[in-house]
């Protein structure tokens, strides 16, 4: 027989400051839901205490990938303005800004750092694509820049009345399944990252792409970058899969065949396990925050009617791999820990 199962609090020592403000875990293993929609962004980021609240967001973003906040008023001011705080408030360098999308236009009441996602226009989501498979839009934002992104915003404002829901995935989770011997020898790699299809976007358009896109690191029109396969999360420690369907082309160290054979495991190993996934369904101006370096995310494409928000995306630090670093599953003994109380509810199904 089942029991029916409360929402678990998320854990008060991740909350911090927040833990004033309701909350469950989404799954046990990514996403956290702030589910009334009292909690404002606009609130926090007015707050006397703003930084510590915000720290404490961002801190929450990278444990648990992503976090979800209910029908919001935030602008796209203050939506901005959060994007740059999270990272600043968490340590990233001082020359990292918001990004500039290669393709986002300066539409003059949003700016170049707000990249339009939508079913009509900007940075397309269009709707019904039946004849190609949906785990091919698995991607973390830009991993093209030399310096990528820390964390992301997006406000969804127009959704169609079903459909259009995102999925996101655990790259600390995706590390922490590999055997022992497969992680060593990810660990010596590194990929190259392409985004040099934008252009060919652009001038559908009859446009170039954004030369400076946020950082001094990110500029030019050569879209691709080196990372690191295995990367650390510097605000949690945690060691993160970094590679994603979309951008990452090649392993550096592997042959042709090697290097394809390893990329198709990987996405493969984030797209058919979904308990490390979380899908998200909408409501009109939810906003989902979420960390780049440690989650995948990929719209479903299901929908006929328009679907619009905006998004924000900042700049971190250039990833890196530190030796020393831990698994989340070595430092806090099992994703469970994360989320004791959600540990709890599920004992509790019967
Ligand atoms: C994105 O890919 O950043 C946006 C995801 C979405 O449209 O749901």
């Amino acid at each position: 027989m089942s029991t029916a199962v409360a929402p678990s609090a998320a854990p008060s020592s991740l909350l911090s400051s927040l833990s004033q403000y309701e909350s469950y875990d989404a799954t046990p293993v990514i996403g956290t839901v702030f589910s009334n929609k009292s909690t404002q962004l606009s609130q926090l980021l007015e707050a006397p205490n703003a930084d510590e609240l915000l720290h404490d967001l961002a801190v929450l973003v990278s444990h648990r990938g992503v976090v979800f906040f209910k029908d919001q008023d935030i602008t796209v001011e203050q939506q901005k303005r959060l994007g740059q705080k999270l990272g600043e408030l968490t340590g990233k360098p001082e020359t990292s800004k918001l990004h500039r999308h290669p393709v986002s236009e300066d539409v003059p009441e949003l700016g170049l750092e707000i990249s339009v996602i939508s079913s009509k226009s900007g940075n397309q989501r269009p709707g019904y694509q039946t004849k190609t498979r949906a785990s091919r839009g698995w991607h973390s934002d830009i991993t093209f820049e030399p310096v990528p992104s820390d964390y992301a915003i997006l406000k969804l404002h127009t959704l169609p009345p079903v459909g259009g829901d995102t999925l996101w995935a655990s790259g600390y989770e995706a590390y922490d399944r590999l055997s022992p011997a497969y992680q060593k020898f990810l660990e010596g790699l590194t990929a190259t990252h392409d985004g040099n299809f934008f252009h060919e976007l652009a001038e559908k358009d009859g446009r170039k792409v954004n030369l400076e896109r946020g950082a001094p690191e990110n500029v030019g029109s050569d879209l691709t970058a080196v990372h690191p396969v295995i990367r650390t999360n510097p605000v949690t420690g945690f060691k993160t899969v970094f590679v994603n369907k979309v951008f990452t082309k090649k392993l550096n160290e592997l042959t042709p065949d090697e290097s394809n054979n390893v990329l198709e495991y990987l996405t493969r190993h984030i797209s058919d396990n979904h308990d490390l996934q979380v899908r998200y369904r909408w409501q009109t101006n939810d906003v989902a925050i979420w960390d780049n370096r440690v989650t995948f995310h990929t719209a479903t494409h299901d929908y006929a009617e328009h679907r619009e928000g905006n998004r924000v995306v900042s700049l971190g630090e250039k990833p890196y791999f530190d030796p020393n670093s831990k698994s989340r599953r070595e430092a806090t003994g099992g994703y469970q820990k994360v989320s004791e109380a959600s540990r709890l509810s599920l004992a509790g199904r019967g």
